[in-house]
């Protein structure tokens, strides 16, 4: 693979994708990570990502120098490059100007890294530290006003840096660094795609599993089915597929999702209704972790209770489920702060959310994929468009959408706000453009409006559209006005005691997709 070494940067796993789009197989490792586990893993080229620390203040992360001289390409990327300037022998310090979002780069020498490269580049930098002069052995490729040093290679030793950040979408030019890096510099075959990881996942999961029962906690969205899928080709009748209703579902989800999914993969399926059990363990809950956390739990505790009606039906007596199969993708792991040095954002329900006297082993074969690399597997393993391009919708459901306590009455007025979205969304044709449209409950704010020349007190519903590549960003999407309107309409209309209807025009980050 190609090792990405995570220094606590937002955009490493931008970086680990930018490389899957070069098709190069990537991984992300933690900085902490000795580099001789590091080169164990017989890497083909390595990149350093950014971070948020300054090289040169005591207890900023640094790396084993051993890493530049084991023979293996290294590109640093903007806190990386600091590092391998530092570590090497150049002097790296407080910038006499910061750079932070679109700057200009002048390219000294149009070579190796930056073979073909035009005389200026416009970059997007984000640093208040630069690299004064280079290590000796290193030419300068370019220069900024803020960075004397703002891109770096000695070619001999197949090192390589640039200040600016290749992965983001707002330098222009930098898949083309990426590439030239990979490539060129690095010599690798543009051979990889995420097919690939069928195979050898099957066998692994054959493996791993050998002739015990396992379940898959379905959830109706992509990631789950994709993962039964997977899972199925590998293991075929050993596997059954558990639907949870939680209660905190969408308009008419059961019935669709029992529908769909059974008639596109014919695997097992087995639907509990749980929703009482799961109101009755929510009430009073409002602190967003603690919503989490309890219906993390309740999932398992589920999946628990159905052994006995899995083992019965697959005709399994004496066995036990050994393993239970979820579709957690590499976001939800980083989000739950699964990726050394990362910040718990929000605890999803299927890995920060999980009790920890769970009994069942895990299989979760997308753990390391993007969301687009599982739709591509999806559609190679033969699941029809509306499963594979189905909005996400996140496991704890509308349970994460109605800020307050959650109770059935609540569940049932954002549930016919949310249907009425959805409904308007779709006819107005922007199902693909809209990577998801949350629909939030304020449950617990109140304003005046009037209604039928009455006063009303109600709670606002907002409208929470997003475009996105990953979930990792997101920007608001410009629904147009005229279709705006007619939701806001209607849902004032149609639910009673919901007198507003609020647009978040909120990108991420700083917001979240979802509210809690
Ligand atoms: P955030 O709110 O973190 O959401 O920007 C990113 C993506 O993840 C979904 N999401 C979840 N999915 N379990 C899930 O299965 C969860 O606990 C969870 N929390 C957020 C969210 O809908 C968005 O697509």
């Amino acid at each position: 693979p190609v090792l990405v070494v995570d220094f606590g940067a937002q955009y490493a796993q931008l970086i680990a994708r930018r490389v899957r789009e070069a098709r190069v197989y990537s991984e992300l490792v933690p900085h902490s990570m000795p580099v001789d586990e590091m080169l164990a893993k017989d890497p083909k080229a390595i990149i350093l990502s950014g971070g948020p620390a300054s090289v040169y203040e005591p207890g900023a992360p640094g790396i084993d120098a051993k890493i530049f001289s084991a023979g293996v390409p290294v590109l640093g990327i903007c806190y990386g490059f600091q590092v391998m300037a530092h570590e090497l022998g150049g002097t790296v310090d407080k910038a006499a100007q910061g750079e932070y979002g679109k700057t200009e780069a002048s390219i000294d020498r149009a070579d190796g890294v930056l073979a073909g490269s035009p005389a200026d580049q416009s970059t997007w930098m984000s640093h208040g530290v630069a690299v004064e002069s280079a290590p000796e052995g290193f030419e300068v490729l370019a220069h900024t006003q803020g960075a004397p040093v703002a891109a770096m290679q000695d070619a001999s030793r197949g090192l390589y840096g640039v200040q600016w950040h290749p992965e983001v979408k707002h330098t222009p030019l930098g898949q083309n660094l990426i590439e030239t890096f990979l490539h060129r510099c690095a010599g690798l075959p543009d051979d990889w795609d995420a097919s690939g990881i069928i195979e050898d996942q099957v066998a692994k999961i054959r493996a791993k599993v050998g002739d015990a029962q396992v379940i898959c906690g379905l959830s109706g969205g992509v990631d789950s089915a994709v993962a039964a899928a997977l899972v199925h080709k590998a293991i075929g009748e050993q596997l059954t597929c558990v639907f949870v209703d939680h209660g905190l579902l969408r308009k008419g989800e059961v019935e669709q999702v029992k529908h769909d999914f059974v008639a596109a993969t014919g695997i097992k399926l087995i639907a509990v209704d749980a929703a009482d059990d799961f109101l009755e363990a929510l009430k009073g809950a409002k602190e967003p972790e603690r919503k989490r956390k309890i219906i993390g739990e309740k999932f398992i505790r589920t999946f628990e209770k159905a052994q006995a009606q899995v083992i019965e039906e697959a005709g399994a007596q004496g066995k036990e489920v050994k393993f239970l199969v979820q579709g957690t993708l590499y976001p939800d792991v980083v989000e739950s702060g699964g990726g050394d040095g990362a910040a718990n954002i929000k605890s999803h329900h299927n890995v920060g959310g999980l009790p920890k006297d769970i009994t069942f082993e895990l299989i979760e074969p997308l753990r390391t994929l993007f969301k687009d690399e599982v739709r591509a597997i999806g559609t190679e393993l033969g699941l029809p468009d509306e499963i594979v391009w189905r909005q996400p919708f996140p496991g704890p459901g509308l349970g994460i959408r109605i800020i307050g306590e959650i109770t059935k009455e609540r569940l049932e007025l954002l549930r016919e706000a949310d249907a009425i979205a959805r409904e308007e969304l779709s006819k107005a044709g922007l199902d693909r453009d809209i990577w998801q449209c949350p629909v939030v409950l304020l449950a617990d704010v109140h304003s005046v409006g009037v209604q039928g020349d009455e006063r009303t007190y109600g709670s606002p519903i907002v409208l929470r559209p997003v475009s996105s590549e990953d979930a990792m960003t997101a920007d608001w999407s410009r629904v147009p006005y005229d279709v705006l309107a007619t939701i806001s309409t209607r849902i004032t209309n149609e639910c009673p005691g919901i007198n507003r209807v609020a647009l978040d025009c909120t990108s991420k980050p700083p917001a979240t997709i979802e509210w809690e």
